[in-house]
């Protein structure tokens, strides 16, 4: 093996790695790869790149498009993952496929303008930035014919962003940007990596502020296929704000599940009083009925918010919520327990109450977590 390695011809060691890094996440977006390496390839002229794929494996056969063109064209590269998805995620893994020095993320949709990709790779060289950002809200930027409707909510969420991580950037949600790739490596291992909001993830985990400079553009219109911001990639949004607030105190799913359970509190209460006007229940049947029905909406309270990104379907909810009604069952003995032994030893009942309602969720939520959300 040694020997065959040192016998390759030492012209292929002095091709170098391009300078620059475009990294393209894409799902089903077939009809549009071509278009963005013809435009790409146009607006980089002069300039060593290349262009990589990350796509999620998409049902419409990206990935085979792109190693089509890549046959022919080596600047040209493909990373298919199978098994997963995400926006953010991909983007991290094109990033850790190049060496280049300086990495640029862009969509496949042709929403961004590639025109602005010179000028980002020469503020980074000459201007001495860190960072540059394709901005729809800086002088000169827009949203050209995007539906008020969503341009209201990116402004919302940029809104928010801004509040919650102080940062002084106007459009905090851009998918475009380009940087060094020294910064990119600084925070890789401090990244969520979940969700669509890559450049705010990077701009909260890089540990030294960065020197950034916004270039306007105008959002266009999608040329083929649909958009994949639904309500989950909404969720997203506020998990990763949730915990930029309030995650270094207490996980927000932990956090969620808990407001879940102190609603289930109530939905058992109200459940009670009304189960109570039926004479033939008794108080015993009462509360026995009261504690299924707050279980069960807690089951999918937390099926529908808490685990929004894992949510469970057809007959796997009904395994879940099977082990969930195990699980929170041992809780209750556990938690009873424990009120009982806090109770026997100091007699302060809330003090008990309270301990026994704590080790009781943080049971049901670690348990429950591994057993009726397990990632698949
Ligand atoms: N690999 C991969 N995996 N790519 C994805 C995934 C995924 O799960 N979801 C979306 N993409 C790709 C799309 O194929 C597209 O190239 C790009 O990511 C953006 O997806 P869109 O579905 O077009 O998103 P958008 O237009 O709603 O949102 C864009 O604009 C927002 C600004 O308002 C994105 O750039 C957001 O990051 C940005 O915040
Ligand atoms: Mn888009």
């Amino acid at each position: 093996m040694r020997s065959e390695a040192r016998s390759i011809p030492t012209a292929a060691a002095t091709v170098r790695t391009p300078e620059l890094a475009v990294i393209v996440p894409t799902f089903n977006e077939r009809e549009n790869v071509a278009l963005v390496r013809d435009l790409v390839a146009d607006a980089l002229a002069g300039v060593d790149w290349e262009l990589i794929f990350v796509d999620d494996d998409s049902a419409d056969g990206t990935a085979e498009a792109v190693r089509g063109m890549a046959r022919s064209d080596p600047r040209i590269r493909c990373v298919q993952r199978i098994g997963r998805r995400g926006l953010s995620s991909a983007c991290i893994e094109g990033m850790l496929a190049t060496a280049a020095p300086y990495v640029a993320v862009m969509d496949a949709d042709l929403q961004h303008d590639e025109r602005l990709l010179p000028r980002m790779l020469q503020a980074l060289k000459q201007d001495g930035c860190d960072l540059v950002v394709g901005s729809r809200y800086v002088e000169g930027g827009g949203f050209g014919r995007w539906d008020e409707r969503r341009a209201g909510i990116s402004s919302m969420a940029t809104k928010l962003s801004r509040i919650v991580c102080k940062i002084e950037i106007a459009d905090p949600m851009s998918g475009f940007f380009m940087m060094r790739r020294e910064i990119f490596e600084r925070a890789v291992r401090g990244l969520s990596g979940q969700g669509f909001k890559i450049l705010l993830d990077l701009l909260a985990s890089s540990p030294a502020p960065l020197r950034i400079k916004e270039l306007p553009y105008e959002f266009r219109p999608r040329r083929h296929g649909t958009s994949k911001l639904d309500t989950l990639v909404a969720w997203e949004f506020g998990m990763l704000l949730a915990d930029k607030l309030v995650g270094h105190l207490v996980p927000v799913r932990f956090a969620l599940f808990a407001f879940i359970g102190a609603l289930g509190l109530v939905v058992h209460l109200a459940v009670l009083r009304c189960a109570l006007a039926v004479p033939s229940l008794g108080f015993t049947g009462a509360q026995a009925t009261a504690t299924v029905v707050a279980m069960t909406s807690n089951f999918f309270l937390n099926n529908l918010f808490t685990y929004r990104d894992q949510r469970l379907h057809g007959w796997r909810l009904l395994r879940g919520l099977g082990s969930f009604y195990l699980i929170c069952a041992v809780g209750a003995v556990g938690n009873v327990g424990i009120a009982a032994y806090v109770f026997a030893a100091d007699n302060v009942w809330w003090l008990a109450g309270i301990s026994g309602a704590i080790v009781g969720s943080v049971w049901n939520y670690a348990v429950s977590s591994v057993f009726t959300w397990r990632r698949r």
